[in-house]
């Protein structure tokens, strides 16, 4: 007896699971196990009464021994399973998934531009980044030898297709296709030959607007610009109209915000004038008109060409147009939390 005792003791330490427990128990107190096997290997008959109970007293101790020790063990497994699976749910362990993505500030302010303007009845319309000479200059009554081309330093493409500099190629593209009336803005992506600076990039976004009907005003162009610009800054803010000059308009005006990231004291971002060129406009030059196939004695109408890479900036305080194109993650996280 005292040496299957210690054997069930060495059992149960080297028992890797509870499946390991369970053969034990059946190994020592199952039907052919080694303690009930004890009592039918003994000849009773032998035995006086006294060793009868004896050794009777001493098999009860030992299945008892037996059984408390293997029950313990069962209990010591079921514990740590337990254990476990209150461990997989821990709600405050951080968690594994995914972040979700960002988009980009451009991306940000284009949407709430486009969701301005369509409020107010404008279509919102995509022309091609790959253009043709003519609607990105003569259309726009800018010929070969303007000088205005050389304000454009432009990406010239095989067969004479150029990258757009500006979005206003979408003009005469819309008027031939859809004829007058017309309201619509063109967003998008533009590209020019440029130094890089702070406030300069070889890839840029505007945002082209173009309406075209009768009696089309100045005075209609600024109620419809201070409508869109408190909009998107959601305050007032302040603007000033200077006298500007594009081929491709008449008369033609620079529309300037004052500068939000140093309140019109002065910065880097506006060059110290305290005034950010945001928007040249004016109304639509007659022979332009007459490009998209309208009679300019009929119709009338303004354009305008919003800085849309400029605006973004002004909006969540960048202060540098490099940080936009950088593909650098942690520009756009910061702007994550705005959705
Ligand atoms: N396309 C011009 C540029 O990129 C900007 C512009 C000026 C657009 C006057 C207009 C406008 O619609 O009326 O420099």
């Amino acid at each position: 007896m005292q040496d299957i005792r210690e054997r069930l003791i060495q059992a149960l330490q080297a028992a890797k699971d509870a499946a390991h427990v369970e053969q034990i128990r059946i190994d020592f107190l199952g039907r052919k196990g080694l303690i009930t096997q004890l009592a039918k290997n003994v000849d009773f008959s032998k035995l006086t009464a006294d060793e009868k109970k004896g050794f009777g007293q001493k098999l009860n101790e030992l299945k008892q021994f037996a059984t408390e020790k293997i029950a313990a063990a069962v209990d010591a497994y079921k514990e740590t399973a337990t254990r476990h699976k209150t461990n997989d749910l821990d709600l405050t362990a951080p968690g594994k998934g995914r972040r979700l993505g960002s988009l980009h500030p451009i991306t940000l302010t284009q949407m709430e531009l486009e969701d301005v303007f369509q409020g107010m009845g404008f279509s919102v319309l995509y022309g091609p980044e790959i253009e043709s000479e003519f609607f990105c200059f003569e259309a726009l009554n800018i010929p070969h030898d303007h000088p205005a081309r050389d304000m454009q330093d432009t990406f010239w493409l095989k067969n004479q297709l150029i990258l757009r500099t500006h979005t206003s190629a979408n003009q005469v593209r819309t008027l031939r296709r859809f004829g007058a009336p017309i309201r619509a803005i063109f967003p998008g992506r533009c590209f020019r030959y440029e130094a890089i600076d702070p406030s300069h990039e070889n890839t840029f976004y505007q945002c082209e607007g173009l309406v075209v009907d009768k009696n089309v005003s100045v005075a209609n162009l600024i109620a419809t610009m201070r409508v869109i610009l408190s909009q998107v800054f959601k305050r007032d803010v302040k603007v000033r109209l200077r006298p500007g000059y594009f081929p491709f308009v008449e008369p033609g005006f620079e529309l300037d915000l004052n500068c939000l990231l140093c309140g019109g004291k002065g910065c880097p971002t506006c060059k110290n004038s305290g005034w950010i060129e945001l928007i040249p406009c004016g109304l639509v030059h007659p022979e332009v008109l007459r490009h998209g196939g309208i009679d300019p004695k009929e119709y009338s109408g303004f354009a305008f060409g919003v800085g849309l890479t400029r605006l973004a900036m002004m909006k969540f305080g960048i202060t540098d147009i490099r940080y936009l194109n950088c593909g650098d993650l942690r520009v756009n996280e910061q702007f994550s939390t705005l959705f």
